[in-house]
C-alpha cells in the first residue's frame, strides 16, 4: 500500500474538508491510499507532494478532484424521499406559490435542488408541478439540480432509473404515470426530464447568489441530506447564502432531521404535520391550505413487492443477532448482522448498524465500531443513542469538538420528547435520565477543555 507521511495525510484531510465541507474518517485511510495511488498514475505527478500541490490549485470539478469526491460523498436518494415533506409541498407550499403567481399574472417558478445527487429529488418536484398545474405549458418553470459529483449529474441528465430509486415512500403510481419501462430500467418521460437542468456547484466555495449563471431569485431551495456532515459553522455559511439566493418570501426545505434553529435563524420556521419548512419572510403567515383539484394519489405500498414471510425472515435476522449479543456470542451476532447487511430491505435500518457497533466494540475493533455508528446516524440522523456512543468514542480519542457536537445532536434529538418516556432502544433509561447524563458529560467536557 502507498506510504505517505502523517503531515501529508493531515494536509490532504484538511484540504478535502476546506474544499468540500466533508471530513474523511480515519477508518477510510486504506481506501484513501488506494485512490491516491490511482491519482498519482493518472496525474503523472512526480511525488505525493506534487500531487497535493496540484489538488490545492485545481477546482473540485477537475477529474483529479472527482476521484476524491467519488470516495467521500454518499449519493443515497430516491423519488419522493420523505413523504411527509412532499405532502406539504404538494398540498400547501407549491399550491400557494402557484396561486400567488397566477394572481400576479407572472407564470414562472424557480426552484433549486442543491446536492441533487442522481436527480430523483428535482424530478419528484417536477412531477408534482406537472400534476398541480394543468396549464403548465403556459408557464416558465425553471428547476436547477446541482451537485459536487459530476457523475451524478451525468446520470441525472440521462434520467434512466432502476428499482432502487423507487422505495416504500415513493408513490406507487408514479412509475406507471411518468416512466416508460425498458427492460430493467425506467425512463423518465421527456416532458418531465426537460423541466430540470443540471450544473456542477460546490456549496462550499462556488459563487451564489450570482447573476452569471442565474443562481439567484429562487422561490424554493431544497437542500436535504447534504449539510448533515458539514460542521455547524459551515452549514451556517451555506444557509446564509441560501437566504440571499431566495426571493423575498422564498422557501428553504432541508432534510427532515436537519433543522437546527441556531443555523437557520435568519429564516422563519413554519411547522406542518411532521415537517418544518423555513421561509424568508419575517412575519408568521397563516398556513395556506388550498383546495387542490388534482390531488395525486398517495400510496405507500412498497415499489418492490416482497412476500410478508420474506420480510419477516429478514427482520428476524436483526432480532436473532440481538439475542446472540445478549448472550455475549459476539461471533454469531456479527455473522447474523453481516448477513442482514446484505439484505436491501435491512441495509438502511439504523438498529442494525448500532448493534454492529456494539459487537465490534466488544471485539476491540474501534474503527469498525465508529464506522457502524456513523452509518446508524446516516440512516437516522436523530438516533440519540448512536450520537451518544459516537460522542464517547470521540472523547476517548481526544477529539473533544466532535464529542461535543454529537452530544449536542443527541440533546437536540430528544428535546421534544416526553421526559418520562423511555429512551428508544433502551428501556432502562428515561428521556430525563438521558438528558441528565448528557448534561453531565458535556459539563465534564467543558471542565477538560473550557
Ligand atoms: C445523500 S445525497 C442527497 C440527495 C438528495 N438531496 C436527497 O436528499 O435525496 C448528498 C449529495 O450531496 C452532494 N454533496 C456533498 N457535498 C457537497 C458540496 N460541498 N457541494 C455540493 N454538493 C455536495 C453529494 O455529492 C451527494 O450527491
Amino acid at each position: 500500500m502507498l506510504q505517505i507521511q502523517l503531515s501529508e495525510y493531515q494536509f490532504l484531510r484538511d484540504l478535502i474538508f476546506n474544499r468540500t465541507g466533508l471530513r474523511v474518517d480515519d477508518s477510510r485511510y486504506d481506501d484513501l491510499m488506494e485512490v491516491l495511488e490511482t491519482m498519482l498514475v493518472e496525474s503523472r505527478a512526480a511525488s505525493i507532494h506534487n500531487l497535493l500541490y496540484m489538488l490545492s490549485s485545481q477546482a473540485t470539478t477537475d477529474p483529479l478532484w472527482q476521484r476524491l469526491v467519488d470516495l467521500i460523498t454518499i449519493g443515497e436518494t430516491y423519488f419522493f424521499r420523505n413523504k411527509d415533506q412532499f405532502r406539504v409541498l404538494q398540498d400547501t407550499i407549491l399550491p400557494q406559490m402557484i396561486a400567488e403567481r397566477r394572481q400576479q399574472n407572472a407564470r414562472f417558478l424557480r426552484i433549486w435542488s442543491a446536492g441533487c445527487s442522481t436527480g430523483e429529488e428535482p424530478y419528484s418536484i417536477a412531477i408534482l408541478l406537472r400534476e398541480l398545474i394543468p396549464d403548465i405549458d403556459g408557464w416558465n418553470i425553471n428547476i436547477v439540480g446541482t451537485d459536487l459529483k459530476m457523475a451524478n449529474l451525468e446520470f441525472a441528465r440521462k434520467a434512466v432509473y432502476r428499482d432502487h430509486s423507487f422505495r416504500m415512500e415513493t408513490r406507487s403510481d408514479i412509475k406507471g404515470k411518468w416512466f416508460t419501462p425498458n427492460g430493467r430500467h425506467y425512463e423518465l418521460r421527456p416532458e418531465v426530464r426537460r423541466m430540470v437542468t443540471y450544473t456542477p456547484l460546490n456549496l462550499i466555495n462556488d459563487e451564489y447568489p450570482t447573476i452569471q449563471n442565474g443562481m439567484m431569485n429562487f422561490d424554493l431551495i431544497v437542500c436535504r441530506n447534504v449539510t448533515i456532515y458539514f460542521e455547524e459553522s459551515v452549514t451556517r455559511q451555506v444557509v446564509k447564502r441560501f437566504h440571499q439566493t431566495l426571493t423575498d418570501s422564498g422557501w428553504l426545505m432541508v432534510g427532515h432531521a436537519e433543522p437546527m434553529i441556531n443555523t437557520h435563524n435568519e429564516f422563519t420556521p413554519r411547522n406542518y404535520e411532521n415537517a418544518i419548512f423555513y421561509q424568508k419572510a419575517n412575519e408568521p403567515q397563516p398556513v395556506f391550505q388550498m383546495y387542490n383539484p388534482f390531488p395525486a394519489a398517495v400510496d405507500t405500498k412498497p415499489a418492490v413487492v416482497e412476500s410478508p414471510q420474506q420480510a419477516q425472515e429478514e427482520t428476524q435476522l436483526i432480532h436473532l443477532a440481538k439475542l446472540a449479543a445478549d448472550r455475549a456470542d459476539w461471533k454469531q451476532a456479527l455473522d447474523l448482522l453481516q448477513k442482514a447487511e446484505k439484505e436491501t430491505s435491512l441495509r438502511m435500518q439504523p438498529q442494525l448498524h448500532y448493534l454492529k457497533s456494539l459487537v465490534l466494540s466488544h471485539n476491540a475493533d474501534a474503527e469498525g465500531a465508529l464506522q457502524s455508528l456513523r452509518r446508524a446516524i446516516y440512516c437516522d440522523p436523530n438516533f440519540a443513542l448512536a450520537h451518544y456512543a459516537l460522542g464517547e468514542m470521540y472523547e476517548k480519542r481526544g477529539e473533544l469538538r466532535e464529542a461535543r457536537r454529537h452530544w449536542n445532536l443527541a440533546q437536540n434529538s430528544i428535546s421534544q420528547l416526553d421526559p418520562t418516556a423511555s429512551l428508544p432502544l433502551d428501556d432502562e433509561l428515561t428521556i430525563e435520565m438521558f438528558k441528565d447524563l448528557l448534561d453531565f458529560r458535556l459539563n465534564n467536557l467543558t471542565a477538560k477543555n473550557p
